[in-house]
């Protein structure tokens, strides 16, 4: 059984991921922070209780993160998600209590007391994360692994030409997690294209699964369409965190690159994932010594190419 802690801006695929762990028996859930992203933080956690009170799970832990990026302004995706991040569909009033305990602290507390057992997998912004690493860098040293849906190495952006909205919406606290020295495994763009995009045939099977919560990933669709036909996209849908509860569940869907990896934090590319060439040598101005960056710059996996027809496999299986 693998323990994982989900951080998350739900957002309709946020749902659909989360959703795939609920109903997956190899995974458990131990607790589920919340993060700005898709909309504002106050929306993401009214969300995250609606789910976790459709699937009867009150009582894991639900932390409330952050409402703001640690060094860039607010920004959310209301056009992609809806304003209420749920494609506007009508939501009920939640009732379940939020964790004492803010996002990173309760992150922390989380890995401290499972040592080594304990996936990440943040699917919004990565500002709890970054904000758990700067306040209990012990934390780097004691995870299992951190599995991260963010990043466009090897491919355009898709909220910029050169940037993924997740890394976007919080540039520096993507580059503090990815130069924090910790297993990290992207989900990056590079998997989510047009070969891994979900049918509307899989996703009317999904609406009509009775599942828990398949009134929520139903009544979001809609709007989540509507948006994808402006770019002339009709009879699928990409859910870009799916793909990465899909590493978390089969791994072997996906083929893996270990890539030297740093984020921009500046400039026109901000928020761009840029792989640096192992063995290259360079010359900084001010540093009259040549070096090798890649020695200095984080080694991560980027999951590159995925085997499609296991992926609809595998949600098609957990969610209908
Ligand atoms: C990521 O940004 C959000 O819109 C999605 O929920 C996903 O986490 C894709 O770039
Ligand atoms: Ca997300």
């Amino acid at each position: 059984m693998k323990k994982v802690w989900v951080d998350t801006d739900p957002g309709v695929d946020d749902v659909v991921a989360i959703a795939m762990l609920f109903e997956s028996p190899d995974i458990e859930i131990v607790g589920l922070s919340t993060v700005f992203g898709n909309v504002t933080v106050d929306l993401t956690t009214k969300n995250a209780k609606i789910i976790l009170e459709a699937v009867g799970k009150k009582s894991i832990q639900l932390a409330r993160g952050a409402y703001f990026p640690l060094n860039v302004r607010l920004d959310t995706s209301p056009f992609v998600h809806g304003d209420n991040g749920l494609g506007n569909m009508p939501l009920p009033e939640p009732k379940m209590k939020e964790s004492p305990f803010l996002a990173p602290q309760a992150i922390i507390n989380a890995i401290l007391s499972n040592p080594n057992e304990i996936t990440l997998f943040p699917i919004g912004p990565l500002t709890n994360i970054a904000m758990a690493y700067l306040m209990e860098p012990k934390i780097a040293d004691l995870v299992k692994e951190v599995v991260i849906m963010g990043g466009a190495v090897h491919c355009p952006g898709n909220i910029t030409p050169t940037a993924e909205a997740n890394f976007f919406h919080d540039p520096h606290a993507a580059q503090t997690v990815i130069g924090a020295g910790w297993p990290i495994t992207l989900a990056s763009l590079d998997v989510c294209g047009q070969s891994s995009m979900i049918s509307n045939e899989i996703m009317n099977k999904v609406v009509a699964s009775g599942k828990p919560l398949s009134p929520y990933i139903g009544g979001a669709l809609p709007f989540y369409q509507a948006f994808l036909s402006n770019f002339g996209i009709y009879d699928k849908v990409d859910f870009p965190d799916t793909l990465a509860a899909a590493y978390l569940l089969e791994p072997d869907i996906f083929t893996i690159e270990r890539t030297h990896l740093f984020i921009e934090t500046e400039g026109s590319c901000l928020g761009q994932s840029i792989p640096v060439p192992a063995g290259k040598w360079y010359q900084d101005s001010k540093n009259k010594k040549p070096y090798k960056a890649d020695e200095t710059i984080s080694l991560v996996n980027v999951l590159v190419k995925e085997n499609s027809q296991q992926y609809f496999d595998l949600v098609e299986r957990l969610l209908t």
